[in-house]
């Protein structure tokens, strides 16, 4: 296994991150995650307790003014969709760069689509809850990280890229629906699988030496406060999940494997390879085939295709939509 592959590797589920902005290395066994998922009691109530200890101010703690150096990458070159390609070999340091840094610009950018659709779900679940629920108030307290969030991706966009990126049209117009038809644990795990591939990619980002200094403080800001969120996601999952019957199951997991097949798809926008000045079709095509990214891809999906498993939503048809997008 190869470093980036190492670092790839999502982390053991019996680790729980504990990670500060000062010290974003530190990680220490607290927990065991689907002990926790399972475990109802007092996990809402410690959720919303360690984010009122533990959450940031993007606009405080990432330095916005720092100059951008024509070799900063934007994620780390060995995720770069090219890296490893013949085309890869072809291109310039200052290039490569370059285009890290608009793959970077891109999953920031489908990382705000996918949270404002995640904050219309999540609106929508808890709309006739109990106000003094501790899922209430955690529902909102993660709508309100993700506002902050998705701010920090577009000023982060702007910073490394002067620019953000759109799905496909018509993905983007259909998405509207999420809301209507993604109900409990379609909702819920959709979140994760959106969640569960950032999280791994902004692990790797955050330590990368060629990394921008600002896009490396994004990715803890985040890594961060999303560990609270996917907490939140696979609780809630198991919860919807108890008594599922067996149409039921095959329904959610067909849709979850939907949304999750859509988002893997559009995190590097087309567009990203023309803005480094590359011919788009032969650039989409050596992407297409690149055996190093797919097997990242299907690493960074371990942990997450193990919890899908055990919640009984790893159906054969999911199993195929993941496969057509590397995660397994
Ligand atoms: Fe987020
Ligand atoms: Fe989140």
């Amino acid at each position: 296994m190869s470093d980036v592959e190492r670092r790839a590797s999502p982390p053991n589920p019996a680790e729980e991150p504990d990670m500060t902005l000062t010290d974003p290395e530190t990680t220490t066994v607290t927990a065991e995650r689907f002990r926790d998922a399972v475990d109802s009691d007092g996990v809402l109530e410690r959720l919303l307790s360690s984010s009122a200890t533990l959450s940031y101010d993007p606009e405080k703690e990432v330095d916005w003014d720092a100059p951008l150096e024509p070799l900063h990458d934007g994620v780390n070159p060995e995720w770069c969709t090219l890296y490893g390609t013949d085309l890869w070999e072809r291109m310039g340091p200052e290039q490569r760069a370059l285009l890290t840094r608009h793959e970077a610009a891109s999953v920031a950018s489908i990382g705000i689509w996918f949270e404002m659709l995640l904050q219309q779900m999540l609106l929508e679940d808890i709309y006739a809850k109990d106000y003094a629920s501790p899922e209430f108030q955690f529902a909102l307290t993660e709508i309100a990280d993700e506002c902050r969030h998705s701010i920090m991706f577009a000023r982060g966009s702007q910073l490394i890229a002067g620019r953000s990126y759109k799905p496909a049209k018509g993905l983007h117009r259909a998405a509207r629906l999420l809301k209507w038809i993604a109900k409990g644990e379609v909702a819920y795990t959709s979140i994760l699988v959106a969640e569960e591939v950032l999280d791994v990619m902004q692990r790797d980002w955050m330590r990368g030496e060629s990394v921008n200094p600002a896009v490396k403080t994004i990715c803890k800001i985040h890594v961060v406060e999303e560990s609270r969120h996917m907490k939140f996601a696979r609780h809630e999952t198991l919860e919807a999940m108890k008594g599922a019957g067996r149409i039921r199951r095959q329904v959610s997991a067909a849709m979850i494997a939907m949304v999750g097949y859509f988002i893997v798809k559009s995190l590097v926008q087309p567009d990203v390879y023309a803005e480094a000045g590359l011919d788009v079709k032969e650039a989409r095509k050596a992407a297409a085939s690149n055996s190093h990214h797919q097997s990242l891809m299907r690493l960074s999906c371990v942990h997450l295709m193990d919890f899908l498993s055990e919640a009984g939503l790893l159906t054969s048809f999911a199993k195929r939509m993941y496969r057509r997008v590397h995660m397994i």
